[in-house]
């Protein structure tokens, strides 16, 4: 706690905590996570059961409504979000304006955001009526948008949702289909893909759910909120580890594999190396993250399926973090794997290109996003974030005319 003398002579305290290490910004009723114990709760169910019962519906449900739905109120929660898949044709054309190259995430600012052109006049952040249509209309075009920027990049058509399909199985077909032919859906990999979904779903006031909560605080339109928190998420120190983490292993592959792994640890841990060990560390979790666990299991699970068992960055992901564990540099910090370290290997093994994989996060922290911009906007003692600073440039001065400078 600081004391703060303005340049108008007024004093006060605040606090003076950068990063925000030990300053809780909101109270919030949606996610717990205990970072010693290693514990994550949506709601106060484990995400362990969650990841284990229940599909990513269910999972937007509960976080949006704090209770899971029964079989009825899953019904319906179903149908109004597949009600909601289609984007605007305009929409579907401001691709267009991107450079087919364009990093996915760029466009998915620009798409997401553009959102906001479309439902802002009709919209009242006020009347909870509003918000909740605000939430299945982004939940469920969040798919055909991350698809369509995926469709672009490649040079394909666009798929336009099958409504008879199930969430993520219209994803799948939305991203690996092609119009001429009948898309399957693998069961097994389409359940591997919810499962990263859920996994995904929220994760309490990390740097991008503070981000659209800061932005809705001033009553911005919540599209564009959501599209600030996509901006943030991209980050490699954030969303965008996961890509990080892959190329990565990649390059560790490419440099010798297995035999280099010992060497590139010996550089992560020289801070003027410029080297980190990605999808390694937490600001919470100092302990195993709980969604690294099970995602090491649905890692070995695809795999499986796709018959790559032996895959060589699987085995490079698992010497990397064995070596890791046991050393004193990384034992010291507590840093362990956080839920990056093996979703690259199981998204490249969907098939899923490295630019999109903070994409498919952004598709499922949407709701994250959305049931915290809702519990923002229905508490009665939000205010607009507005964080102080330590302020230490020059004291008052007079500016000289430019004739007169030096
Ligand atoms: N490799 C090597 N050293 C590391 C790593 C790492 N991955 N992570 C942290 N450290 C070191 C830091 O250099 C620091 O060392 P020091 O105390 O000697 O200065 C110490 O461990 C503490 O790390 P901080 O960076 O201070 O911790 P912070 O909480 O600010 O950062 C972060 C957490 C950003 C996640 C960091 O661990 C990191 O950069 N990890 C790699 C990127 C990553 O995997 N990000 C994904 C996070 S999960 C998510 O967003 C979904």
């Amino acid at each position: 706690v600081i004391d703060i003398r303005t340049l108008y002579g007024k004093t006060g305290k605040f606090t003076y905590d950068p990063g925000f290490l030990a300053t809780a910004s909101c109270s919030s009723k949606i996610t717990y996570i205990d970072g010693d114990a290693g514990v994550l709760l949506y709601r106060g169910y484990p995400i362990e059961q969650l990841a284990t019962h229940c599909d990513f519906l269910e999972v937007c449900y509960l976080l949006l409504n704090g209770e899971l739905p029964s079989p009825e109120e899953k019904k319906t929660f179903d149908w109004t979000v597949t009600r909601h898949t289609m984007v605007h044709e305009q929409l579907a054309r401001l691709y267009q304006g991107f450079r087919r190259d364009s990093h996915p995430m760029a466009v998915m600012v620009g798409v997401v955001g553009a959102l906001s052109a479309f439902y802002h006049d009709s919209l009242d952040i006020n009347n909870p009526d509003h918000r909740q249509i605000s939430a299945f209309r982004l939940i469920a075009k969040l798919p055909t948008i991350v698809a369509m920027a995926y469709k672009y990049n490649m040079g394909q058509p666009f798929m336009y949702p099958k409504n008879s399909l199930g969430y993520t199985d219209n994803f799948m077909r939305m991203m690996f289909g092609v119009p001429a032919e009948e898309y399957e859906v693998n069961p097994v990999l389409s359940r591997a893909l919810d499962r990263i979904l859920i996994l995904h779903a929220d994760h309490e006031q990390n740097a991008s759910t503070s981000t659209v909560r800061l932005a809705g605080s001033s009553g911005a339109n919540p599209f564009a909120c959501i599209a600030s928190g996509i901006a943030c998420l991209w980050g490699p120190a954030h969303g965008g580890a996961n890509e990080a983490a892959l190329q990565m292993l990649m390059d560790i592959q490419k440099d010798g594999g297995l035999e280099k792994v010992g060497e590139f640890i010996k550089k992560a841990k020289d801070k003027n190396s410029g080297v980190k060990l990605m999808g390694f560390g937490h600001r919470v979790y100092k302990n195993y993250d709980p969604r690294a666990k099970l995602m090491q299991e649905t890692t070995r699970e695809v795999l499986a399926a796709v018959g790559a068992e032996n895959d060589p960055l699987l085995k490079l992901a698992m010497a990397l973090e064995k070596i890791a564990l046991e050393d004193e540099y990384f034992v010291s910090r507590k840093l362990y794997p956080n839920v990056d370290f093996y979703s690259g290997i199981v998204q490249r093994a969907l098939g899923i290109p490295v630019s999109m994989f903070t994409c498919i996060f952004s598709m499922a922290r949407t709701v994250g996003w959305i049931a915290q911009w809702n519990e923002m906007i229905s508490d009665p003692e939000q205010k607009i974030g507005r964080p102080r600073q330590l302020y230490q440039g020059a004291t008052k001065r007079d500016v000289v005319p430019i004739a007169k400078r030096g």
